[in-house]
């Protein structure tokens, strides 16, 4: 069986390709990126037994006629920082519509069943718990979660000529070849290991957030593409949800001193929410990977550092 992986290079690609050996019927897999963020690495010494091809391509412009089909796609490639998606909404608005609808045109046309990747960033009122059917809290507070809304749209939208699951994901967490350091844990392991102060959204530090480790991830698509599960429904996927207090003192087991500097922002005024993962649970998939064990090595890959 054939994989795509787009945004091959990026944080979660990176892990999904360098696992996929793990799925015994995947034999052959081509890789997409643009190289935009120079993640190059990312393909270094890829593990023999798996047929990979790399097209350096950009999927907002290029069309994708010349690839013969594939069985599955796990669709990567996006511009993924919501923090500084204000600055970028046209170009981010652009790149990862487009590259969606290349995507969509790719599948349909070749029957390709697909994995999108949206975010629990869609997610933003003050709620005890919220599930997939709470329509009322969608409320996306950036505009790369107002994109990852109109992305889950277009999907609906062509509900009846493809195949496919939208998962939402909570901010993830732990080690890949391609990781990057925008987001919560990962921003926060790379302060402390270089001895800086963290800083956290005087807002947030009490408000629950889901977040999911990169293992828990990986075994979504391992079971979609083992299972042959394909719903062309929108799940949300967590590993817990947690606060900012309790995933500082997760890293506290680790590094002891740590400077907190509470700082204010924008898209952090969103309200207190836990996000409910049990429709994706009632089928029989258990995430449980250990958050506390991803901040343990992530704050390993810097063991050598010894800032002051
Ligand atoms: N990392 C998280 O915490 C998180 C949480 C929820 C959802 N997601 C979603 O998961 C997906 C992957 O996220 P990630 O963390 O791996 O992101 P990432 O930024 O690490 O990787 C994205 C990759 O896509 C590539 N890319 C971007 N535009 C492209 C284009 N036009 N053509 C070809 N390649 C292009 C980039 O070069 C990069 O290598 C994204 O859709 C993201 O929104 C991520």
């Amino acid at each position: 069986m054939k994989l795509l992986i787009t945004g091959a290079c990026g944080h979660i690609g990176s892990y999904i390709t360098e696992n996929i050996h793990l799925i015994k019927k995947i034999k052959e897999v081509i890789l997409i990126d643009n190289f935009n963020t120079q993640r190059y690495h990312s393909i270094f010494n890829l593990k023999k037994g798996v047929k990979f091809t790399f097209l350096k391509l950009d999927l907002s412009t290029q069309p994708l006629n010349k690839i013969k089909k594939v069985n599955y796609v796990i669709h990567c490639a996006s511009l993924t920082n919501a923090e500084g998606s204000f600055k970028i909404k046209k170009e981010m608005f652009k790149n990862n519509l487009n590259c969606m609808k290349n995507i969509i045109n790719y599948c349909k046309k070749n029957k390709s069943k697909l994995i999108h990747i949206s975010s629990t960033s869609v997610y933003g009122k003050q709620a005890n718990i919220v599930n997939e059917d709470d329509n009322h809290l969608l409320k996306p507070q950036s505009p790369y979660a107002e994109i990852k809304l109109i992305e889950e749209k277009l999907l609906i939208n062509s509900k009846n000529k493809i195949i496919y699951n939208t998962f939402r994901f909570g901010t993830i967490a732990g080690v890949s070849k391609g990781i990057r350091f925008h987001t919560a844990i990962n921003k926060f392991c790379l302060d402390v290991a270089l001895n800086k102060s963290v800083k956290i959204y005087k807002t947030a530090f009490n408000q629950y957030r889901p977040y999911l480790s990169l293992k828990d991830a990986f075994k979504v698509f391992k079971f979609c593409i083992e299972k042959e599960f394909f719903k062309n429904e929108i799940f949300n996927v967590l590993s817990g949800n947690y606060t900012v207090q309790q995933i500082i003192n997760m890293i506290k087991k680790y590094k002891k001193n740590i400077r907190i500097k509470f700082v204010s922002n924008k898209i952090m005024n969103q309200l207190s929410y836990k996000v409910d993962d049990f429709k994706l649970r009632k089928e029989g998939i258990a995430l449980k990977s250990s958050i506390s064990k991803d901040i343990q090595e992530t704050l390993g890959l810097f063991n050598n550092i010894n800032n002051k």
